[in-house]
């Protein structure tokens, strides 16, 4: 690989923007200096990556992804191998994606599983975290095995799916002690699942079966209501540190504003499509249009001021990481369900491709700065996931994970532009933002530029992640 100059660009980091060249050497940043200092090999002695009027932003670290996940008798329609093709398109060098463990199963088995379906597979670098679905004796006794052994420092838990992944509040209550005495994150899906059952079932019986059903039956109070529970028993747990993921619904915000007013432990997540996508413009749709839009937490209503919440929430950090929760299903044999009603459709959306430039499009607008940006997608989800300063930030010593990002250009997302998620649609089809990715760097290696993917399978690593660099 060797070394390069990433040459004549603005370095976005959380604290400033400076011009600035950076020097690689094999897989390591190994300088961040003035531009055409002394120190750099003069022009033409090694590669170089022409980055004049470009933003230089660390490889964007996606935590929430689901590449080939089983879902009943479906599986979310990318592989571990084009999954990963699409995030470095994106750029994305870095995804956190999930080993799972249900009633019955034994964790470390199923983490075991999931390594050998990723392993050989990913083009960009990837860790796990580990979703405990059947919260018992067993399954408590393995998660310190987690962070001791396996560099996995997070674990998922579920107050929605009754039946598959829920966990009653006993449950969450223990899982968060041990997680917390081990000094590892975590994560919750935050919804109402016994009270979204009941509705869930009543809208069916009423024969309320389009998708819009999906999103009425699991309203906002719901997330909120959940929310507040995961906060206060992660107090009582011995006020753990809790990661709140895919928030979408301004009530729940609320919750974790109160909780982080209040000096706790609480970070949250939210995704794009609860920034830009809402339940009437796209859940609405008729048929498998709409189906297209089912995931949960849901799209949120547009009269409700959600969105501009949220875009607040990322201005003031009460919500740091903007993931993407990708989890993509087809319309052939996945979405179309929906002509057995709402309930049969798998949940998910695609998006590991577009969060990037969908969240630039956040800077264009004014929502939030370019440090912001940086922050939320890269630096930040690297520090809360223990990754950091390896990944994340432009720094001597980290991985060579760079974006060079073109301010003049524009993407017109979905299959009609840039689309290499391995989904007969995009949810984002016909969206044209500002900007483009022009270089992506992995690594020391550039694994996309004007020439299309030079990443293959199996160049990306399993990283072991370290604890959680978040309060105590
Ligand atoms: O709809 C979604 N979010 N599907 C993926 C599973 C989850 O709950 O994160
Ligand atoms: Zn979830
Ligand atoms: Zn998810």
């Amino acid at each position: 690989m060797g070394r390069i100059v990433v040459r004549g660009g603005t370095v976005i980091s959380p604290s400033g923007r400076w011009r600035a060249d950076v020097l690689i050497d094999d897989e390591r940043i190994v300088a961040v200096t003035a531009p055409d200092a002394a120190v750099l090999p003069a022009a033409g002695e090694v590669a170089e990556v022409d980055a004049t009027g470009c933003y230089v932003i660390p490889g964007g670290v996606d935590v929430h992804t689901h590449m080939q996940l089983p879902m009943g008798d479906l599986t979310s329609s990318d592989t571990f191998a084009s999954g990963t093709a699409a995030a470095a398109w994106g750029g994305v060098t870095t995804i956190v994606d999930f080993a799972s463990q249900q009633v019955g199963e034994r964790v470390l088995d199923g983490l075991e599983a999931r390594h050998a379906e990723a392993e050989g597979q990913c083009v960009i670098d990837y860790a796990f975290h580990q979703t405990i679905g059947g919260v018992d004796d067993d399954s408590l006794a393995a998660i310190p095995t987690l962070i001791e052994r396996e560099g996995i420092s997070s674990i998922k838990l579920f107050m929605a799916y009754p039946g598959t992944y829920y966990s009653d509040d006993g449950q969450i209550l223990r899982a968060m002690q041990v997680a917390g005495e081990a000094g590892m994150l975590t994560m919750m899906h935050a919804e109402n699942g016994i009270a979204i059952d009941v509705l869930r079932a009543q809208a069916m019986a009423a024969g309320d079966t389009d998708a819009i059903h999906h999103g009425l039956t699991r309203p906002p109070e719901l997330e909120a209501e959940a929310t507040h529970r995961a906060v206060q028993l992660a107090k009582v747990a011995g006020n753990v540190p809790l990661y709140i993921v895919h928030l979408s619904a301004s009530q729940a915000l609320e919750e974790v504003a109160r909780a982080r007013h209040a000096g706790r432990n609480v970070l949250a997540e939210t995704c794009p499509q609860y920034l830009y996508l809402s339940l009437e413009d796209h859940l609405a749709r008729p048929g498998v249009e709409g189906a297209a839009y089912i995931c949960s937490t849901p799209l949120r209503s547009r009269h409700d001021h959600h969105q501009k919440d949220l875009w607040a929430g990322l201005r003031r950090d009460d919500l740091a990481v903007v993931a993407t929760d990708h989890c993509p299903f087809c319309l052939v044999d996945g979405k179309d369900r929906i002509s057995e009603g709402f309930t049969a459709v798998p949940n998910g959306i695609g998006g590991v491709e577009h969060r990037m430039e969908l969240i630039y499009q956040g800077v264009v607008t004014g929502e939030i700065t370019l440090e912001r940006w940086v922050e939320t997608c890269c630096t930040t989800p690297a520090r809360v996931f223990g990754m950091h300063p390896r990944k994340g930030e432009i720094v001597p010593g980290a991985d060579a994970d760079i974006v060079v990002f073109d301010p003049r250009r524009t993407t017109t997302l979905g299959r009609a532009g840039k689309h290499h998620m391995a989904m007969d649609h995009s949810p984002w089809e016909g969206i044209t933002v500002d900007g483009a990715i022009d270089t992506v760097i992995s690594r020391g290696e550039v694994i996309v530029d004007a020439n299309g993917l030079h990443g293959r399978p199996g160049r990306g690593r399993f990283l072991r992640r370290d604890r959680p660099a978040v309060l105590r």
